[in-house]
């Protein structure tokens, strides 16, 4: 459904020159598959998931790269074509979900024009459509649900009331890009965890954007790891989680007490290390416990490893080079 190839995208800074938000990013996302995106703030997540659907922030440019979206390229295809694609997709706005939803309309009002719209149905079995959609996302008293307003429902119920408005129209992919600060951890992993069973059982695409590690294990089958707007670590969930590989990731793994601690680095501030110039090596250079000498001077290409994971840091992978030294 999704492949997206070596995509870098600049933004201009106040000297008149460019930085560079995403850097050779590739991502591909099947037909039913769940895919994550982790790493830390600014490094490129919510981009990366924008571009899913074919959107470039404002004052953003594509540099290079490709975003193919069920095989029509994004930066050609038509106004037709886009709408369209992101007619199959439902973002999940987590951050205010009763924001999501209009105040002066009942739940099942709106949940029925949404089905409406998309189902030529009676008014009576769009209603009958809404009342199966918010049981499936396990709201309390589906019945009294329907007759609430936005502001009469919990935090965790306005979230499942999100979800079943999301599922309303029908998606083949869902896009839920949690920011960092949120609702409850408990109300949050409860809702992401209903995200999860529903895309199972619908067989729907999802991208996780999530800081939520444990989540992200239960709920994705492949993670990808930014850092500073490149992919540095791509693999299956249970082998990223049970060997982490790039040291950046076991720093992240660590931080979150989720194993992969060995040999991780203490790392000084990311704003920092992501000001890096990529120029003069590895990005993760500066924070690396591992780094060599080779890393300032090179940067590392993201290589495909034998069990179709991928890794940028030639050092984990094949050690160092003959008369390299610490770094
Ligand atoms: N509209 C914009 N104008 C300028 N810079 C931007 C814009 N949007 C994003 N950026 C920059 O691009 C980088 C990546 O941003 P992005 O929002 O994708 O990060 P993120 O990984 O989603 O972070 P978080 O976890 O905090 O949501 C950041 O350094 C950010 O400052
Ligand atoms: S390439 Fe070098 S600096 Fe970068 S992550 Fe690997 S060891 Fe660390
Ligand atoms: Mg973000």
């Amino acid at each position: 459904m999704i492949r997206i190839r070596n995509l870098a995208l600049v933004f201009p800074t106040f000297h008149g020159g460019e930085t560079a938000a995403l850097r050779g990013v590739s991502l591909d996302i099947g037909a039913g598959e769940r895919v994550a995106l982790v790493g830390e703030s600014g490094s490129g997540k919510s981009l990366l998931a924008l571009a899913c659907l074919g959107l470039v922030p404002e004052h953003g440019r594509v540099v290079e790269g490709r975003v193919e979206l069920d095989g029509v390229d994004a930066a050609t295809a038509s106004r037709a074509a886009l709408r369209a694609w992101r007619g199959g997709v439902a973002g999940l706005a987590f951050q205010e979900a009763a924001g999501a939803l209009s105040p002066v309309y009942t739940i099942g009002f709106q949940l029925a024009e949404a089905v409406r719209a998309h189902r030529p149905l009676s008014r009576r079995q769009a209603r009958e459509r809404a009342r199966e959609l918010l049981a499936e996302v396990a709201i309390d008293e589906p019945e009294a649900a329907l007759r609430a307003y936005p502001h009469e429902l919990s935090g965790g119920q306005a979230q499942r009331a999100m979800l079943a408005m999301a599922l309303a129209a029908g998606p083949r992919l869902l896009i839920a890009d949690e920011p960092t600060s949120e609702l409850d951890p408990i109300t949050r992993a409860e809702v992401l965890g209903l995200v999860g069973r529903l895309c199972r059982e619908r067989g729907l695409s999802l991208l996780l954007v999530s800081h939520d590690l444990a989540v992200v294990r239960d709920l994705a089958q492949r993670v990808l790891v930014l850092y500073a707007g490149e992919v540095v670590e791509e693999a299956a969930t249970a082998a990223l989680f049970s060997e982490p590989l790039h040291p950046f990731t076991r720093e992240l793994l660590a931080a979150a007490g989720e194993g992969g601690a060995a040999g991780a680095p203490v790392g000084c501030p990311p704003a920092k290390a992501a000001a890096a110039p990529a120029e003069l090596g590895c990005r993760f250079h500066q924070r690396c416990g591992l780094a060599l000498a080779s890393c300032r001077r090179r940067a590392p290409e993201l290589a495909n490893l034998a069990d179709g994971r991928r890794l940028r840091c030639p050092v984990v992978r094949g050690g160092p080079e003959v008369g390299d030294g610490p770094g």
